[in-house]
């Protein structure tokens, strides 16, 4: 398979007219009276070129535009890039993250090697020098994505790595930043390895070759291992739920586990923090099948378990002291001879048993394996994520994942987390009520609560809920938010990797003490 593209984030220090690479990055706010000091002094080296733009109303600094000058020779770099910031009074670091973002797909499209940003300028002090450091990477390395390891012909001749540099000629500032580029290029290269591996067709990713990936990437990592259970395996612990839902492919079921433990000691009131993940390689519905309009995108059902995976590399290489346990149900549910049937009743590895009305809810199937094996491992929070229920995606659209859970503190904390993100969640109902939609007269639960989904992303929620014993939980339903249908100014189309940044801060938070 072809090389996809590097994307490396690092410092440099120099005067931002001195500094030598392909395109320099700066950003201006659409309120703004006049240029800041920074942008202003580039602009008398560029002999006025900045001004001249924004006279002319080509550009006027809001979100998602940009303008390119080119430079003559007033500067060292080839070309300066204005970003919009859009309001000055609306400014969160997501500003800048988008920012980098934008400017990052854009030098791919030219083809650049090598940018440099100096967006964190137009902030002043306003935020954390560090964090503008961390934002900055982690927004480059979005933008800088692209999926084309199956594309033969190499027409687009696009560069094999992109080099962006966090641009600033104050040492101490510099060092600040850098702390903060470390951070967010672990995060982002993560956050690009989850959309890499999603992004990949169920043809190539099924459970076996998912779980063998998972196998390699903990041998790199320090820290990291990982426990394939195969078909026998779970069959011998009885989790009926993802060996149902597994039943209908040739290739097996496997439930993988990560368990990451830092080096020293980890924080010691911290218990371990179990992340599970769904990965159903590809979901056809089963024999409850979909119509085939979009069904392709169904590839992309892997996704929940692809942000545990990738979270579980930026964990290690972030030397997190927590101890985090990432376990990923991995099935292809498919119609056939073996599959399991509308209406077979399923005895899952709680000891619960589950009538099946459709087929096609086969998340909660072998989430339920899966959280209660967490459970039995004494995890404690945990929190899943999945590409759950069509009906969130109804609700709420492609801009929030739908956050549910039994522990008001857990709930806050991701919350918390995802504003520190991007990556938003909205608080949704789950509880009894649900839970009662739930219930079969002919086993302790039903997959469906019946002919109509009214409801049913909280009557999932309530149903995974039964089977996570006394842990705090949370559950996170990313049903929409896994996939860009079309490239947008700041990214590539396809897989999003959502989720990523969002229990990486939460984990960080949680390292830090930090509510
Ligand atoms: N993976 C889907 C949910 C989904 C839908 C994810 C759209 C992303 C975009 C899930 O397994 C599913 O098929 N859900 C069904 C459940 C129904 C049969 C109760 C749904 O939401 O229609
Ligand atoms: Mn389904
Ligand atoms: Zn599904």
């Amino acid at each position: 398979m072809k090389q996809i593209i590097d994307v490396n984030v690092k410092v440099k220090r120099a005067d931002a007219d001195k500094y030598k690479a392909d395109m320099l990055v700066v950003g201006l706010y659409s309120d703004a009276k006049g240029l800041d000091k920074f942008c202003a002094r580039l602009d008398s080296q560029l002999g006025g070129a900045i001004k001249k733009v924004l006279q002319l109303g080509d550009f006027k600094g809001k979100k998602q535009t940009s303008s390119l000058i080119y430079t003559a020779d007033g500067i060292g770099a080839r070309r300066v890039l204005l970003v919009g910031l859009g309001e000055k009074k609306a400014q969160t670091p997501d500003t800048v993250r988008q920012a980098a973002a934008t400017a990052a797909f854009q030098a791919v499209g030219m083809k650049l090697k090598t940018i440099g940003l100096a967006l964190h300028q137009a902030f002043g002090g306003k935020f954390n020098t560090e964090r503008m450091g961390q934002v900055m990477a982690e927004g480059a390395c979005f933008g800088g994505f692209r999926y084309d390891e199956f594309v033969t012909k190499d027409e687009n001749g696009r560069a094999k790595t992109l080099t962006i540099e966090v641009v600033d000629s104050n040492e101490a500032k510099l060092r600040k930043l850098h702390k903060g580029v470390s951070i967010g290029a672990i995060i982002g290269r993560a956050q690009n390895y989850a959309r890499t591996l999603a992004n990949r067709p169920g043809n190539v990713i099924n459970p076996e070759t998912l779980a063998a990936e998972a196998k390699r990437l903990a041998r790199g990592l320090p820290g990291l291992s990982c426990t394939i259970l195969d078909e026998k395996q779970m069959a011998a612990k009885k989790m009926g739920g993802i060996l149902a839902v597994g039943s209908g492919s040739r290739t097996k079921p496997r439930l993988i586990i990560l368990r990451y433990s830092p080096a020293g000691k980890a924080i010691s009131n911290k218990g371990t923090i179990g992340l599970v993940g769904k990965a159903i390689t590809f979901d056809s519905g089963g024999i409850s099948i979909k119509p085939s309009a979009y069904m392709g995108e169904m590839k992309l059902d892997k996704s929940g378990g692809m942000a545990v995976l990738a979270t579980m590399k930026a964990v290690a290489e972030l030397k997190l002291r927590l101890k985090v346990m990432g376990i990923i149900p991995a099935a292809e549910n498919l119609p056939s001879g073996t599959s399991y049937r509308p209406g077979d009743i399923i005895t899952t590895f709680s000891g619960k048993t589950v009538e099946v009305l459709d087929t096609d809810a086969e998340g909660r199937m072998i989430l339920c394996d899966a959280l209660a094996y967490a459970a039995e491992q004494k995890c404690n929070p945990i929190i899943d994520i999945a590409t759950l229920t069509g009906a969130c995606l109804v609700a709420l659209g492609k801009h929030y994942a739908g956050l549910m859970g039994n522990e008001e503190q857990l709930l806050k904390r991701i919350q918390n987390a995802a504003g520190d993100s991007g990556e938003k969640v909205w608080r949704m109902p789950s509880g009894d009520e649900y839970l009662e939609e739930m219930k079969s007269t002919i086993a302790d639960l039903k997959n469906l609560r019946g002919p109509r989904k009214y409801g049913d992303a909280c009557c999932a929620a309530a149903f995974l809920g039964q089977f996570v014993g006394k842990a705090k939980w949370a559950h996170l339903d990313i049903a929409g938010m896994d996939i860009f249908r079309t490239a947008t100014k700041s990214t590539a189309e396809g897989a999003s990797g959502f989720g990523v940044r969002l229990l990486n801060s939460y984990l960080i938070n949680l390292a830090k003490n930090k509510a």
